[in-house]
């Protein structure tokens, strides 16, 4: 029942940060699986608090590498950092209010945050970050 299976085309090249993309591939499934035994509701408070600590530490560790390596897209890759967050913090207001479509939008949205910045985006640092010798 696994929405999506990582595969090693998906790694960037530098361990920790792979580790850490599996978490939210995790999160992805778990949500979904949720999603087909009707047990999201139950779930998606925690899944959000978790796209919220997962976001803290995930963030700063990427944009530190950058800064630390002067990687010269960081201003760029930092926004739509910041619009991850927006995102999520969004979706905690709206469950709060009760909303019960907040399940079905946050599988959507991780599953377009993999696809056009994990696969793309992230995947642009890749080269870059292999030449200053971080793997
Ligand atoms: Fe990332
Ligand atoms: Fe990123």
């Amino acid at each position: 029942m696994t929405l999506f299976e990582w595969k090693d085309m998906y790694s960037v090249n530098v361990a920790e940060i792979d580790n850490q993309h599996k978490l939210l591939v995790e999160s992805l499934n778990g949500l979904y699986e949720a999603m087909l035994t009707r047990k999201a509701k139950e779930i998606i408070d925690g899944i959000l608090k978790g796209l919220t600590d997962y976001a803290g530490v995930h963030f700063s560790y990427e944009e530190r590498l950058m800064q630390m390596h002067g990687y010269p897209d960081y201003s760029e890759h930092k926004k739509k950092h910041e619009a991850f967050i927006k995102k999520v913090t969004d979706f905690t207001e709206k469950h709060k209010r009760g909303s019960l479509m907040v399940s079905m939008e946050v599988l959507n949205f991780l599953k377009e945050w993999l696809r056009d910045h994990i696969l793309v985006i992230d995947k642009q640092y890749s080269t870059f970050f292999n030449e200053k010798g971080v793997h």
